[in-house]
């Protein structure tokens, strides 16, 4: 059985069986060493950045307000003492500390992994009662906050409202997370978190794509893919009395041509490889600043081992590597080592092949890895 400390003493397993998708779980003190607190000050500063998703939801006498980020500094010094949250988005791409709490949800492939987000609230704060299309834990830092939740069916929001408010919550259970509690919720399960204290939620998401959304990311991956030959004819063709109409003939043949792009279970493994590494369209990756020669990587790497960065992502499916959307090239004899890297998102010197040194350079210069000297800065 796998333990993970997230899960107290529940083995992951049994959370996967028991719990994920299905119900709720509260677990105390789950994390308490959450390292350096991010800070208000922090979170305003990154809530600045236009690379940055953040949103700052208040209810004013009863009415939802919402703003969307980038924010001016001054923004954050006209708010009142209570009554207004401040979200902001995949914080794990921002802070090493809070990146390498995310990786610690790794009893879920990191293909189901989404981001990190951190909201902000004083004493009554809230983003109203609500669900979350995935899956989500809700961990508790500093402060404490009151968290109501409800396997309620019936979903209608608030019409008009900015955000997505539902109009009849039904309480079915209550608890006061304080700081290191974590709730795990299902997809689509209410909830209602209102801050009693000055203080943080960290929430964990998943991706859970639309059948839409893969379906139609599946066709653009497809259009580069396809290739069928000929161009069509109509030897036969027909009079016909009425010229604007399409012919039948036409509409069969071209239904046979079409019906000849198929695909199979390897082409959708590629292409969950190149999607789901691919990086969100706010994320760049940069190129490092004191940039080492090769000579002077291979040395780093060899003495120090090399390290994913934050922002990038190595998928893999039995023989082939995905990197940030593209598929990885690779020397075959090292692909064991590279998967090793992808799950441990770095490797020590001595796990680090001669054949994979003129890869990993590339990709240091891409800004995809760094030898693990940066591992804090990474
Ligand atoms: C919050 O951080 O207060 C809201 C998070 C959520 O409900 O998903
Ligand atoms: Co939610």
């Amino acid at each position: 059985m796998v333990v993970n400390e997230l899960l107290g003493d529940m083995p992951a397993e049994v959370f996967l069986r028991e719990y994920w998708h299905k119900k709720p779980l509260l677990i105390r003190g789950a994390l308490r060493d959450v390292g350096v607190p991010v800070d208000f000050d922090c979170l305003c500063r990154l809530a600045q950045d236009e690379d940055v998703e953040s949103r700052l939801i208040e209810n004013r006498q009863g009415n939802w307000h919402l703003e969307n980020g980038p924010f001016r500094a001054s923004r954050f010094k006209r708010l009142p003492d209570s009554d207004w949250t401040l979200l902001v988005q995949s914080v794990n791409h921002h802070l090493p500390h809070i990146d390498e709490i995310l990786w610690r949800f790794n009893f879920i492939p990191y293909a189901r992994l989404d981001d990190l987000m951190i909201s902000y609230a004083p004493p009554g704060g809230t983003v109203g009662p609500h669900f979350d299309s995935y899956d989500v834990f809700l961990l508790q830092v500093g402060g404490r906050k009151r968290w109501q939740i409800s396997a309620q069916k019936d979903d209608a929001f608030i019409e008009g409202a900015p955000i997505r408010v539902l109009k009849d919550f039904k309480v079915e259970e209550e608890y006061i997370l304080e700081h290191g509690d974590m709730l795990y919720l299902p997809p689509r399960y209410a909830h209602y978190g209102v801050a009693l204290e000055p203080g943080m939620t960290y929430s964990v998401g998943f991706r859970a794509p639309s059948a839409q959304e893969l379906a139609t990311e599946f066709l653009v991956y497809m259009q580069d893919r396809v290739c069928i030959d000929g161009r069509y004819a109509d030897p036969g063709l027909q009079w016909q009395a009425d010229p604007a109409r399409i012919p039948q003939g036409m509409v069969d043949d071209i239904a046979q041509t079409l019906a000849q792009i198929s695909w199979d279970k390897a082409l959708v493994a590629d292409f969950l490889g190149h999607y789901l590494s691919d990086p969100k369209a706010n994320v760049f990756y940069d190129a490092p600043e004191d940039e080492l020669d090769e000579e002077a990587f291979f040395n780093e790497v060899q003495r120090e081992g090399v390290v994913l960065s934050r922002k990038s992502q190595i998928l893999y499916t039995d023989t082939l590597l995905y990197c940030n959307g593209a598929l990885l090239d690779v020397d075959a004899d090292t692909v064991a080592t590279w998967q090793r890297f992808a799950n441990q998102r770095m490797l020590e010197p001595r796990e680090v092949l001669d054949d994979m040194l003129e890869a990993l350079y590339q990709g240091y210069l891409d800004g995809y890895w760094l030898p693990a000297t940066g591992r804090l800065q990474k």
